[in-house]
């Protein structure tokens, strides 16, 4: 079988220019993503986690035709995409950001921002099939006709994220990608969107890649994981596994760092492992360490780790790119 989603070596460099008075310096440049490879089936959620910085937003970016790879390439259901998308491709591979609050114009209603994507992709044949297609697709999200009227900031913070998800499937894509969805809300808030998104995974059999800082939300939303760290996936498998007993020694101390709500499900030796969390500052992309990223911070880094970089191998269930997994 095909997985709806592939993206196979992508790879992603910006070149800064020249800091002024380091003319003798040739072109710095930033390794945002390096050789990044998954695939996500149709009604499968994949959740991408890693610090600051790791690469997350760049890869999401790509993905959705919003920024182009240096490498590698993005394939729906086993066909290539074009690095800049034809309007047609354009719409397949949604985005949806953090900030619900700046994906509107605060001066026009829900409603014309709910049409403009259809007329845009040219969705439906007239006014009254889009005004069918906008009432179900608002019903779908749990609200009602009535917020098709007001404006963006008439609306809760919650609601409003319901409205950023009912533009992207607007246009009836096969994947949705999504970028802290939940950062910016309440808790209870959160909880009704992980509830949301699990049921339109189910109903209109999507592919979802969701990045995200808060692993319980990995945890509830994300049939399997990607670690990502310096812009290279450290670890890849199913989510039970990845987001509670991790091989790779990041995610190890990365799950450290964050509360264990059911300590049960981690074992006693990686328990022992997990030991203090993350130590030491994430290096900069500038400037990457030689062999493995993570030697500088890994407690089980040996010489091997120094001088050469550990590729991803199957380990089990997973793939892990450490020369020491747990
Ligand atoms: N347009 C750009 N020009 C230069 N460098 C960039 C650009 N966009 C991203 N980067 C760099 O690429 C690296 C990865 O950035 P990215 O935004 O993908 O990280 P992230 O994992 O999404 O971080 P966060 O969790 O903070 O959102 C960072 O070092 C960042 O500074
Ligand atoms: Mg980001």
């Amino acid at each position: 079988m095909t997985a709806l989603l592939g993206v196979s070596g992508l790879t992603r460099r910006f070149t800064l220019p020249r800091a002024p008075g380091f003319r003798r310096v040739g072109p710095r440049v930033v390794a945002a993503v390096e050789d990044v490879s998954f695939e996500v089936a149709a009604g499968e959620v994949l959740t991408i986690v890693g610090e600051s910085g790791s690469g997350k937003t760049t890869v999401a970016r790509v993905l959705a035709g919003l920024d182009t790879a240096t490498a590698g390439t993005v394939s729906l259901a086993g066909r290539e995409l074009a690095g800049v998308r034809t309007p047609a491709d354009q719409r397949l591979i949604q985005l949806v950001t953090q900030n619900p609050r700046a994906a509107f114009n605060r001066r026009r209603t829900l409603r014309h921002a709910l049409h403009q994507p259809l007329r845009v992709h040219g969705l439906a044949a007239n006014r009254a099939e889009r005004d069918a297609l906008v009432l179900d697709l608002v019903e779908r999200v749990g609200l009602t006709a009535d917020h098709l009227d007001r404006l963006p900031g008439e609306v809760s913070g919650g609601e409003l994220a319901r409205l950023v998800l009912a533009r992207a499937l607007s246009v009836r894509p096969r994947v949705l990608v999504l970028d802290e969805p939940t950062a910016s809300l309440d808790a209870s808030v959160k909880a009704t969107v992980v509830e949301l998104l699990l049921r339109l995974r189910a109903d209109l059999d999507l592919a979802i890649v969701v990045i995200t800082h808060e692993i319980d939300i990995a945890r509830r939303l994300a049939d399997r994981a990607a670690v990502m760290y310096l812009g290279r996936i450290v670890e890849l498998g199913p989510a039970e596994r990845v987001l509670a007993r991790p091989r790779h020694p990041y995610p190890l101390a990365l799950l450290a760092s964050v509360p264990v709500p059911d300590p049960a499900r981690v074992g006693p030796a990686s328990a022992a492992a997990l030991g203090e969390g993350i130590v030491g500052e994430v290096p900069s992309p500038l400037d990457p360490p030689a062999g493995c990223g993570y030697h500088p911070r890994c407690p089980f880094a040996t010489e091997v780790c120094v001088e050469r970089r550990p590729l991803a191998e199957p380990l089990g269930d997973v793939e892990v790119a450490c020369h020491h997994p747990r």
